[in-house]
């Protein structure tokens, strides 16, 4: 190859490499990596139940869940549209308030529809037990409470549920129309690393 030659050829290399680095793959906004560099083996991601109890508890000098939107006074609804609650619930291995908490669910409830009680739900499940304690399911879901089941969506995780998916399914286990506080069973299923 002549020099002239070698130059052109040098020349046409550069100008294909600037084509090429201007397309969205080797910017340095986004790569695309390996899910094993993440320890994201597909072959290692499981399903897992979790099954634990959820206390709503709104009354007494501790209360978990505290109202921090009433409904607005001049809507005629029984279903009391317009109301969110914060909460820090624990949650228990068994129903009663005394077994082990093996987390918190942390997040509020509003009641989002004026034809029952429905409630939006949007919580992180926060837990301290073994090797999940830092570890959180984020749930984003419709609570139809007066439903014997109600489904809803894992959306995410935390920690050791990166990229986790799956649902919860709650069903009350004790509701006390006096106070309002509740014991509510949720099992989840989900999927993660
Ligand atoms: C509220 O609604 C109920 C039935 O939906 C009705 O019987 C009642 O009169 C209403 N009350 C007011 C103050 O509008
Ligand atoms: C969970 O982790 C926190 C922070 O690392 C630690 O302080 C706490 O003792 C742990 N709890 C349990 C139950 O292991």
């Amino acid at each position: 190859m002549s020099p002239q030659h070698f130059l052109i050829f040098f020349l046409f290399l550069l100008s294909f490499h600037s084509l090429t680095s201007i397309t969205a793959q080797d910017t340095d906004f986004v790569h695309q990596i390996d899910r094993n560099l993440l320890g994201l083996d597909m072959k290692k991601e499981k399903l897992s139940h979790f099954k634990f109890y959820w206390h709503d508890i709104q009354s007494g000098q501790n209360p978990t869940s505290v109202r921090v939107v009433s409904p607005p006074l001049n809507l005629n609804t029984t279903t009391l549209f317009g109301l969110v609650n914060m909460i820090d619930n624990p949650l228990t291995l068994g129903p009663e308030l005394s077994s082990k908490v093996v987390g918190k669910a942390q997040g509020f409830y509003a009641s989002a529809s004026q034809s029952e009680v429905g409630l939006l739900m949007a919580q992180n499940f926060a837990f301290i037990e073994g090797k999940y304690n830092g570890s959180t399911i984020t749930i984003l879901g419709r609570n139809p409470v007066f439903n014997k089941v109600r489904e809803m969506p894992v959306i995410g995780g935390s920690g050791l549920f990166r990229f986790a998916r799956g649902y919860a399914e709650a069903t009350t286990h004790v509701f006390n129309y006096k106070n309002g506080d509740a014991t509510v069973e949720y099992n989840v299923y989900v999927f993660h690393y």
